[in-house]
């Protein structure tokens, strides 16, 4: 989720590229870095924080003349946000910038420092720059070498090279994560999105997945495993608010259609062929734990919900959930056999950060699961598991929920693999299910349309009953402050059996339910309590595989085997629902009133 810009041309190549660097902020910054070689010198700066500070750590330098250039602006996902681990990366003459994670980093790691590399930061890139070199001294050919590189890397990337020793190139390479080429006469540009080059290059091009090459005199020669390719440039965009949305209206509506994506990042190098692992996890950290704690507020409560089934169902262990603002207050009795989890996108969150102060000082341990890496609560936990989920702008909360729901589930199985609660064939089926989360998460191509069809008859009414049972409850939570957070309608989420034992009171046909009906998990159950519903003339718009006659409106999902799949497609259809409601309505769907996207005071 970083941003890469890359200049090769006779202007100054800093303020291109700290411009560039500025215009990507919106994907994430805890560190930038640029590096230039002009006049046959290597140039490299790197500052921890927001772009200013790179900016007033070159305030006196200046690049002028023919030179290429890299810069990248950081989201910290392996090694924290500090100046060694801030890209570019060097070697002993070439640079680098990478997006992306490179999956077998700790393999090459190791063949590399048995050769006697040494390595400055905790970096899956560095391994790109110290391999290109080694296997430059042995050929003496950038070309051939950076080829050579690219071949061994497996997992995300999308990555430029610099190097003294071919000081008028920029080698570039992308796979699985995003990277475009913008050209202006012989100026060449590189940048993960539109937005950087949008007034400096006029046309563009996109590069595919598998796709490497070099920029060289202003020209392109590009390459994918057929060899050397053509390839045509289109023209660019002019628009930049549109352009950092990627075309799509609201960053809410970015977020949604990202969340396949994302996920993949989010297991990458801990969903493996046979268990889950955490490298960043002490091997010891779950031994003489008994009892599980989480404590999260909004979004991130509900994703604690959720977690709770798990743990307790796959990994056999006690778990409880508390709204932080409650906890802090209740004279809680801790022992030390529980860990502490907190849950948080932010890591800001002051009530959270509050209640994990609490446990620690209880003498708790303490894990946070956080999308902000060195924020105060990763800061303040003994352990933590980034989402990875990139930064997210939309103030509802979409893929920050999505990721974190994945790496609780993660850690279930983790914490099973540990207790030894999981046997083998338990354990294959929900790896495999894990494997299929990226495309659940997908939105079809006829589920958009519809939900916009369906959310015109959802403007009024006297509120919404959002239900389901089981993990489909804190889902149904979940719906429905999805709802209230950007349409500003009135919604609950209920547990569906609880219905009849007060709430069924409310049922009109003015009263809206979205009915959550897995069919991998009580199907029946729930059924019956949506007839209940029905019986009392309640509107309802059921989301289910299975066809559901009495509905008023019916979403049709795919996945009807495995829970998880079935949660987080239905929390895609979810989620539409409360945006296309919200634009309906013509409120602000990215900054709802009265909401901020980190409350840090009680
Ligand atoms: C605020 C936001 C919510 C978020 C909650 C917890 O209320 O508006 O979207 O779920 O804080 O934030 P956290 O960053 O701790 O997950």
């Amino acid at each position: 989720m970083c941003g890469i810009v890359g200049y090769l041309g006779k202007n100054e190549k800093k303020e291109i590229l700290l411009d560039g660097l500025q215009e990507l902020e919106y994907r994430g910054y805890d560190s930038a870095g640029i590096a230039v070689i002009e006049n046959k010198q290597l140039k490299n700066f790197k500052a921890v924080g927001r772009l200013k500070n790179l900016r007033d750590k070159t305030k006196e330098y200046e690049s002028k003349g023919f030179g290429v250039s890299i810069g990248h602006t950081r989201w910290a996902t392996h090694g924290k946000p500090t100046e060694l681990n801030a890209h570019p990366h060097m070697g002993a003459y070439s640079f680098v910038v990478h997006n992306g994670i490179i999956e077998n980093y700790q393999e090459l790691k190791k063949e590399l420092q048995a050769d006697g590399v040494k390595f400055l930061s905790q970096t899956d890139t560095e391994t790109i720059v110290h391999l290109f070199e080694k296997n430059h001294n042995l050929n003496n050919n950038p070309w051939e070498s950076f080829k050579k590189t690219i071949s061994k890397l497996e997992g995300a990337y999308a990555t430029l090279l610099i190097t003294e020793a071919d000081e008028e190139t920029i080698y570039f390479a992308k796979n699985g994560s995003p990277m475009l080429i913008g050209f202006n006469d012989s100026d060449v540009y590189f940048a993960s999105s539109d937005t950087p080059i949008i007034g400096k290059a006029t046309e563009v091009y996109y590069l595919e997945d598998g796709e490497y090459g070099y920029a060289q005199n202003g020209k392109i020669h590009l390459f994918d495993k057929n060899g050397e390719k053509t390839f045509s440039k289109q023209a660019l965009a002019t628009d930049k608010a549109m352009a950092q949305k990627d075309g799509y209206r609201f960053f809410m509506e970015k977020e949604i259609y990202e969340q396949s994506t994302v996920m993949n990042d989010t297991m990458m190098g801990r969903l493996l062929d046979d268990r889950i692992e955490f490298e960043e996890l002490d091997k010891d950290l779950f031994d003489n734990i008994v009892n599980i704690k989480i404590c999260a507020c909004g979004t991130s409560y509900h994703s604690a919900l959720a977690a709770s089934y798990l743990f307790e169902r796959i990994a056999k262990t006690p778990c409880q959930v508390e709204i932080a603002s409650e906890f802090r207050y209740k004279e809680p009795l801790l022992r030390d056999d529980t860990l502490f989890v907190t849950i948080s996108q932010s890591g800001e969150t002051a009530d959270t950060l509050e209640a994990l102060k609490m446990a620690k000082k209880a003498g708790l341990k303490s894990l946070s699961i956080c999308n902000v890496d060195n924020s105060s609560i990763v800061r303040e936990s003994d352990a933590a598991v980034l989402t990875r989920a990139g930064i997210e702008k939309g103030v509802a909360s979409t893929k920050a929920f999505a990721t974190q729901t994945m790496v609780l589930w993660m850690l279930a199985i983790y914490v099973a693999q540990a207790k030894e609660t999981i046997d083998n064939e338990l354990l294959s089926q929900e790896l495999d299910a894990m494997r299929h989360t990226p495309k659940a998460l997908l939105v079809a191509d006829e589920l958009h349309p519809k939900m916009t069809r369906l959310s015109k008859r959802y403007l009024h009414g006297h509120g919404f009953f959002f239900i389901g049972r089981d993990l489909f409850f804190p889902l149904a939570l979940e719906g429905a402050l999805k709802l209230k957070e950007i349409s500003y309608l009135h919604a609950e989420g209920y547990p569906s059996g609880e219905m009849k034992h007060g709430p069924i009171a409310l049922a009109d046909a003015e009263l809206f339910t979205v009915a959550l009906m897995p069919k991998s998990l009580h199907y029946e159950k729930i059924k019956s309590n949506v007839e209940e519903l029905c019986a009392r003339d309640a509107t309802v718009l059921a989301i289910s595989p299975e066809p559901f006659d009495l509905a008023d409106d019916f979403v049709k999902t795919t996945y009807d085997s495995h829970p998880m799949l079935e949660f987080f497609e239905m929390m895609v259809v979810t989620q539409l629902l409360a945006l296309e409601i919200s634009v309906r309505l013509g409120n602000d769907v990215d900054m709802p009133r009265n909401l901020a996207k980190s409350v840090t005071v009680e």
